[in-house]
C-alpha cells in the first residue's frame, strides 16, 4: 500500500511527554510506518508531574518493534536509528542495576520553585543567564537533579561514589539501547545538555562552577556529544535480536528536532510546534543572542564536528495538555478532536479567557508563582465558549512569543511554519493566523520532530549527503491567512493580557 521504495530506511524514536513513538522514514522523508504508545502521567501533588522511566523504556522497545513490523522490513533495511525526546525531564538511575532511583521529574513540574528562588538570592540570575542562556526556573533539569539528591535517602553518597547516572530522556533511551548495564553509552547531545542549566553555551561543556552552585556532582553527568554522530550500536534488551548492531546516530531535544525537520537551516528561519506545550525556535546561526524579551538562548543543533548552531526560543508550557485536561480532568469532551467541534458551535468566546498557567508561566514571563485562571465569566458562558477560550489560549500565547521574537531579532514575522499534533485543528490554525495577523504554513509531514531526528541520523551515516538534500524534501501542505479585523484583534489582545495579569503571584 506504500508508495515508498525498497529502502534502506531510517527509524526515529520520539520519547515525548505523553507518548513514545517510532516512525520509519524513506529517503524522501516520507512516513513508511508509525507505532505509538501513551504512558501514565503521575500527579503526586498540585504542581508536581512524574513519569515512570521503566514504563517508558518498555514502551520505547515496543513501539520500535511495532514500527519495524508494520513497515514489513528487517534489520538489513534499517541504516540507523535517531532519538528525539521531551526535554528537561530528569532521571537518576543506578549504573550497576539499571534501576531508576525515583520516578522521572517532568519538565512541567514546579517543585524546584523554592530552590530556584534561593539560587537567585545566593548566586544571582545573571550568572546563569550568561553561561547557560536560561532564566532561573523550575522548568530546567539541573535543579530537578538536586531535588532528587536532597530527597531520596542515601542518594548523594551513592552519587558521589560514582554509582548514579544523571540523564534527560535521550540519555536514558540511548544508554538502554546500547546495552544498559552491559556497556551502555552514557551520553547526551548539545541540545538536551543546553536545557539542564549546567552547560556553558560558550564552551559546550558542563560548567563545573555552575554545577557546584546548583549542587550536582560532575561524576554523574553524561558526556556531551553532537546531535548527529554515531554514539553506539543497538545491543541487548528486547531489541537486541531485532536490531542488534544498528547505529544509534542522532539525539536532539524534540523542539530542536522539529527545527531540523522543518529544515530551518538558515539564520532567521523559525518554526512553532504544537504538542503538549508549544515551542517556537528561531535559528540564529553561530550567534548567541541574549534575549531582553523573555526568550531563551539555546542550542539549535550541532552536526558532527561542525560549528554549533544556536537558537532563540519562546516556550509555552501548556497548549495541547489543556485540551487533554478538558478531556481527562474536566470530562467536557470525550476525545481531543472534539474540542474543535464544540468550539465551532459558537461564534466567539462569550467574553471568557482561559490562561492555563498550570506550571506557572513560561515565556515571556517566567513566573513560577502564576497559576491558571478563567477570567470574564458570566452566566452567559457555556462549555462551548470555554472550548473556544481553550483554543484561543494557544493562539494568544503564540502571539506573545512572536512579539518577543520580533523585538529581540528585529525581524518582522512574514509567515509562521507550524507542525505537531494540534495543527490538524483547523479552527485553531485559522485563529492563530487571525491573532498573529500573518499566514500560517504547515508542511506535508507534520511529524517534523521524528523527521528531524531521522534527518540527523541519516546525515551521520551518509544516507543523505547534506542539509540541501533535506531542504528539497520540504513540501507545503496547507496555509491559513488572516481574516480578523484589526480593531477586534487589538481589543481581544488587551483582554487576554488582562487575564494573564490575574494569574501572577498566586503562589506566595
Ligand atoms: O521542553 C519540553 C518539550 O520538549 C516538550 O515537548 O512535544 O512533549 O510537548 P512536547
Amino acid at each position: 500500500a506504500h508508495s515508498h521504495g525498497t529502502g534502506p530506511f531510517i527509524a526515529a524514536i520520539d520519547q515525548g511527554t505523553t507518548s513514545s513513538r517510532c516512525i520509519v522514514f524513506d529517503r524522501d522523508g516520507r512516513i513508511v510506518s508509525v507505532d505509538q504508545k501513551e504512558h501514565e502521567q503521575i500527579f503526586p501533588k498540585p504542581g508536581w508531574v512524574e513519569h515512570n522511566a521503566t514504563e517508558i523504556w518498555t514502551n520505547v522497545q515496543e513501539v520500535v518493534a511495532g514500527a519495524i513490523r508494520k513497515a514489513g522490513i528487517t534489520r538489513d533495511d534499517v541504516l540507523a536509528i535517531g532519538i528525539t525526546n521531551q526535554r528537561e525531564t530528569t532521571l537518576l538511575w543506578d549504573r550497576n542495576t539499571g534501576e531508576p532511583v525515583h520516578n522521572a521529574i517532568v519538565w512541567q513540574d514546579t517543585r524546584t520553585d523554592g530552590l530556584c528562588k534561593e539560587l537567585g538570592r545566593n548566586v544571582g540570575q545573571d550568572r546563569f543567564r550568561r553561561q547557560t542562556g536560561l532564566p532561573l526556573s523550575s522548568y530546567f533539569a539541573g535543579p530537578k537533579a538536586r531535588w532528587l539528591l536532597d530527597n531520596v535517602e542515601g542518594l548523594r553518597e551513592r552519587a558521589e561514589a560514582g554509582d548514579i547516572l544523571f540523564g534527560t530522556m535521550d540519555s536514558w533511551v540511548i544508554w538502554n539501547l546500547t546495552g544498559g548495564t552491559d556497556g551502555g553509552r552514557h551520553v547526551t547531545d548539545v541540545t538536551n545538555a543546553s536545557r539542564t542549566m549546567l552547560m556553558s553555551l560558550h564552551t559546550m561543556e558542563w560548567d563545573p562552577s555552575i554545577a557546584a552552585s546548583i549542587g550536582v556532582p560532575m561524576e554523574m553527568l553524561p558526556e556531551i556529544r553532537s546531535s548527529s554522530e554515531v554514539y553506539g550500536e543497538v545491543k541487548g534488551g528486547s531489541l537486541g535480536e531485532l536490531l542488534g548492531g544498528i547505529p544509534v546516530a542522532s539525539a536532539l531535544g524534540d523542539q530542536q528536532a522539529a527545527l531540523f525537520g522543518q529544515t530551518c537551516f538558515s539564520e532567521g528561519e523559525a518554526k512553532s510546534t504544537y504538542g503538549t506545550g508549544t515551542f517556537m525556535l528561531m535559528n540564529t546561526s553561530n550567534k548567541i543572542i541574549n534575549s531582553y524579551s523573555g526568550l531563551l538562548t539555546t542550542v539549535g543543533y550541532r552536526i558532527g564536528d561542525q560549528e554549533p548552531v544556536y537558537a532563540l526560543e519562546g516556550s509555552i508550557a501548556v497548549t495541547g495538555s489543556l485540551v487533554q485536561w478538558m478531556r481527562d480532568q474536566m470530562g467536557l469532551i470525550k476525545s481531543a478532536a472534539e474540542i474543535e467541534t464544540l468550539a465551532s458551535s459558537v461564534e466567539d468566546n462569550g467574553g471568557a479567557y482561559f490562561v492555563p498557567a498550570f506550571s506557572g508561566l513560561f515565556a515571556p514571563y517566567w513566573r513560577s508563582d502564576a497559576r491558571g485562571v478563567i477570567a470574564g465569566l458570566t452566566r452567559y458562558v457555556t462549555k462551548a465558549h470555554i472550548a473556544r477560550a481553550v483554543l484561543e489560549a494557544t493562539a494568544w500565547q503564540t502571539r506573545e512569543i512572536t512579539d518577543a521574537m520580533t523585538k529581540d531579532s528585529g525581524v518582522e514575522l512574514t509567515a509562521l511554519k507550524v507542525d505537531g499534533g494540534m495543527t490538524s485543528n483547523n479552527l485553531l490554525m485559522q485563529t492563530l493566523s487571525d491573532v498573529l495577523d500573518a499566514p500560517v504554513v504547515r508542511p506535508m509531514v507534520a511529524e517534523t520532530t521524528c523527521l528531524g531526528a531521522a534527518y540527523a541520523a541519516g546525515l551521520a551515516v551518509g544516507f543523505w549527503p547534506d542539509t540541501d538534500a533535506l531542504r528539497a524534501n520540504w513540501r507545503r501542505a496547507a496555509e491559513w491567512t488572516p481574516r480578523m479585523d484589526a480593531d477586534k484583534r487589538d481589543r481581544e489582545y488587551k483582554s487576554w493580557l488582562k487575564a494573564v495579569e490575574r494569574t501572577m503571584g498566586w503562589i506566595e
